[in-house]
């Protein structure tokens, strides 16, 4: 088997924790142990660093289940972020030959496995035009009779976009004719700038896998704890694959995990991320309205992350290249996502930082002829 480079993965890894002003993270500016155990009232000193009950413990899955209503802590599958999430559903649904439909752009996980265990994917293109919307139709063509899983993104990485009812409906009714799993990654889901939290896939149909995760609507990415959320047969079925993975979670997240996920800690913590996104929403609002055009973004429905068009007439991964190596601003070019002519702006950092780099942003576009 191989695989091709993950990209945006790799551009992070290599460079966030080196460059002075970071818009390349999709989540709010994390939590500290400190700031978890005073919210939560949690202690983490006397927690026994053993193994831990490999599929997530009982209270855990328990207080994940919470946010699914009709699932229980069987329905739960407690995984290595959301990322171990995603792998297992794709290592588990596709095989050589088959057919997978993707909603494009979204984060480069699926699309960069699937071909790698032989699937043949399609595309369902989201336009900008329609406020990242799936073209009527378009879902049905890719899923065709054949297709075995559909991936969905909702709320959207790097547009930050809600899918319609419509599309929902639409993406629902393929997958079910195909007799296809839908695996809907909801690791946006709570972040939402305004309204309710994103209505959740599970519930929708019989053959659905949600992946659910801490690291980006709670700010604790560094617990590394996400799940997937299914039918018990087939979440007993998956912790099967995870047996070969990661084995377990690691103690100490998962008794913190289950600790923020308590209702009180819960609404402490979401409430804060909602409080980061719509205030430096607003700043990214002054900046992109402050550019007379040569800026433009559908602004997202959830999550701290704005997919940013710009007039200059450089490729993105050149532009993201300058603006790390000469200004020291790290973002994502679109081109890792398949659109160039976009940046993926990161918005989830303090306000100060992020107006210097923004400012940094605009600066290095007009040396370029079009901030
Ligand atoms: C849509 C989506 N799914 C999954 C992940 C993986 O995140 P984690 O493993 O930290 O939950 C990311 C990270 O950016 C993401 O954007």
């Amino acid at each position: 088997m191989q695989v091709t480079s993950f990209e945006m993965e790799r551009w992070q890894s290599l460079h966030e924790h080196a460059v002075r002003l970071n818009l390349s993270e999709s989540g709010v500016h994390p939590l500290s142990v400190a700031e978890l155990a005073g919210i939560a009232g949690v202690d983490p000193g006397p927690v026994r660093l053993g193994y831990t009950q490999t599929n997530g413990s009982r209270r855990l899955r328990e207080r994940i289940a919470a946010l699914y209503p009709g699932a229980g802590p069987d329905n739960i599958l407690v995984t290595t972020g959301g990322a171990e999430a995603n792998f297992l559903a794709t290592w588990a649904h596709v095989q050589p030959g088959d057919r997978v439909a993707i909603v494009v752009p979204t984060y480069g996980q699926t699309p960069g496995l699937a071909p790698a265990f032989g699937g043949e994917v399609r595309n369902i293109p989201l336009v900008e035009a329609s406020g990242w919307q799936p073209e009527p139709g378009s879902a049905e063509a890719a899923v065709g009779r054949e297709a075995t899983l559909v991936v969905v993104t909702n709320p959207n990485n790097p547009t930050g976009a809600v899918l319609a009812e419509e599309a929902i409906e639409e993406i629902v009714r393929a997958a079910a004719e195909a007799g296809a799993w839908i695996l809907s990654d909801e690791v946006y889901a709570g972040a939402e700038v305004e309204g309710e939290r994103t209505p959740s896939l599970w519930g929708r149909c019989d053959r659905v896998l949600i992946t659910g995760s801490l690291s980006k609507a709670y700010g604790l990415p560094g617990l590394r704890i996400g799940w997937l959320v299914g039918p018990e047969a087939e979440i007993e079925r998956l912790w099967g694959y995870k047996d070969y993975t990661t084995i377990g979670p690691s103690a100490l997240s998962d008794h913190l995990a289950a600790a923020a996920l308590e209702p009180g800690a819960l609404a402490v913590i979401l409430e804060r991320t909602r409080r980061i996104v719509r205030a430096n929403l607003d700043v990214m609002e002054a900046w992109v309205g402050g550019s007379e055009g040569r800026l433009t973004w559908r602004p997202p429905d959830a999550g701290a992350i704005g997919f940013v068009g710009y007039s200059a007439d450089v490729g993105s991964s050149e532009l993201a290249e300058r603006l790390r190596a000469e200004d020291g601003v790290l973002v994502v070019p679109g081109d890792q996502f398949g659109l160039d002519g976009y940046l993926r702006v990161g918005f989830g950092i303090e306000r100060g930082p992020l107006e210097a780099a923004l400012e940094l942003v605009s600066a290095r576009l007009e040396a370029l002829g079009a901030g």
